[in-house]
């Protein structure tokens, strides 16, 4: 790959989970009350249609690992599970007392933090208690996040029962070096029983998490993680890219040098080593850092053109309301995005005080829903059209000619009505969508906000 095409690309910039990504919603014009009224309408849009989607995040961890970016508690104390849900389930019920009608459900996920920290009892009775107020679609699709190290037959079996057929692990690295700098100890035999087990009740969809750009990563650490990821062949990988972002709060990016950290090309080269060995394997690059086996439905939603992106990452399907619940869950009603408050503490006392956990929030205005979509078709279709009137915007003209840039680096093709990320462009697609982002391009505040493009 071209190394200057690295050096001039790689700058700080949004992963393009939501647009517009959550440093520029603009708060000052955004209300709770605002938020159940779109959540309102939209429910009453779609619900009958297609169902809703909920995301429940589940923040604790027994153990810290450095690399680790996600909002989570960490404890060994397991008493901090009943409340938890207690709690959780509150804030659904006063999102169904807000609908009126029975929620259809259509998606689960179930993301942390460590899903798997809670037990398999508990587990149950959150999804009991969330049954207790809906109805489920008939073409559901459950996943949950599972920790190799403790997920057990009874977590697989307990979720396998409710419906869920997808289960991503997070395995991240499996040189020693490597999980001792990221304080996250897993051998293999620990992710090849969880993901045998996985398979043997009955799951459709297992996928590893892996992730390079790792303190003291190498082009043959990654190879030998890589092949060994392959003896077990997960359905679908995310391959990540390292976010290294020790400032923001409550992160735990430490125990490591930023000396230990591959940089630009040598980053580059060891994703570049990892997706030749996937594809010389049988897998498929799906959007930007996620492969999938055929068989897997991450594939055919690609070829169908369904994939979508939310703030969990790539997705098969889409719900135009999803509802997230738990500390730091993001919601988005299509119209609205709201977040809600990231301490456990803060999310205690909104509830016990029967206030929506909701702290900051956007609503999309006509201009963000026409960005959102092609911010979408390019990083989930690597195309967008603007033929269309409706896919026109003021200030459109002036991203095409900022296009022109990508054209001569051979990242895309133009023509009048639209344009294709290359083959070659691939790595830089979140560079394109930066292009559009007329938010940010509008305000450009702390760019360090992000994690570096490549
Ligand atoms: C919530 S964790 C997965 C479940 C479980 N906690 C575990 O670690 O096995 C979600 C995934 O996010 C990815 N991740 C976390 N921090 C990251 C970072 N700084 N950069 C890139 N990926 C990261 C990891 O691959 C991780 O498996
Ligand atoms: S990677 Fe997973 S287990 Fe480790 S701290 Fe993050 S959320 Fe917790």
């Amino acid at each position: 790959m071209n190394t200057g095409l690295i050096h001039k690309y790689n700058v700080p910039g949004p992963r393009y989970t939501s647009y517009p990504t959550v440093p520029y919603w603009d708060e000052s014009n955004f209300n709770v009350n605002d938020w159940k009224f779109s959540a309102v309408k939209s429910f009453a849009e779609s619900n009958e249609k297609e169902g809703i989607s909920l995301y429940i995040h589940l923040p604790f961890c027994e153990s810290l690992c450095t690399f680790c970016g996600c909002n989570k508690r960490i404890t060994k104390n397991h008493d901090v599970e009943d409340p938890y849900i207690k709690a959780v389930l509150k804030e659904w019920q006063m999102y169904t007392d807000l609908l009126q009608e029975r929620p259809l459900i259509k998606e689960i996920h179930f993301g942390g933090g460590t899903p798997t920290f809670f037990s398999p009892n508990n587990l149950r009775q959150l999804l009991d208690g969330v049954f207790n107020h809906a109805d489920q679609c008939d073409d559901w699709e459950f996943s949950f996040e599972g920790h190799p190290n403790n997920t057990t037959r009874e977590h697989l079996q307990t979720l396998y029962d409710f419906g869920f057929k997808r289960v991503s692990f997070g395995v991240q690295d499996y040189d020693p070096v490597i999980q001792k700098a990221i304080h996250r100890i897993q051998p293999f035999e620990n992710v090849e029983r969880a993901t045998t087990l996985a398979k043997e009740i009955g799951y459709t969809s297992v996928s590893h998490d892996l992730v390079f750009g790792l303190p003291k990563q190498t082009l043959e650490t990654i190879a030998d993680t890589i092949q060994k990821t392959i003896l077990l062949k997960p359905d679908r990988l995310a391959f990540y890219s390292y976010a290294h972002v020790p400032w923001l709060k409550g992160n735990g990016q430490r125990g490591f040098d930023e000396n230990d950290l591959p940089k630009d090309e040598e980053k580059r080269a060891l994703y570049n080593l990892g997706k030749k060995l996937f594809l010389e394997n049988g897998y498929v690059e799906i959007g930007m850092d996620h492969f999938a086996l055929k068989s897997d439905s991450l594939y055919s939603s690609a070829v169908d053109k369904k994939l979508h992106r939310n703030f969990m990452g790539y997705t098969s399907s889409k719900t135009q309301l999803m509802i997230g619940l738990g500390v730091s869950a993001i919601s988005d009603s299509w119209y609205a995005f709201a977040q809600n408050v990231k301490t456990l503490e803060e999310y205690y006392d909104a509830l016990a005080k029967d206030e929506l956990p909701v702290f900051r929030g956007h609503l999309l205005d006509g201009e963000d829903l026409v960005i959102r979509k092609h911010v979408l078709n390019i990083m989930c279709q690597l195309r967008t059209s603007w033929a269309q009137p409706n896919e026109k915007f003021e200030g459109l003209d002036e991203v095409i000619t900022k296009l022109a840039e990508f054209v001569k680096d051979d990242i895309l093709t133009v023509n009048e009505s639209g344009l294709q990320i290359n083959e070659s462009g691939i790595p830089f697609i979140r560079n394109v969508c930066m292009a559009f982002d007329l938010r940010m391009n509008r305000k450009l505040p702390d760019t360090r906000l992000f994690s570096m493009t490549i």
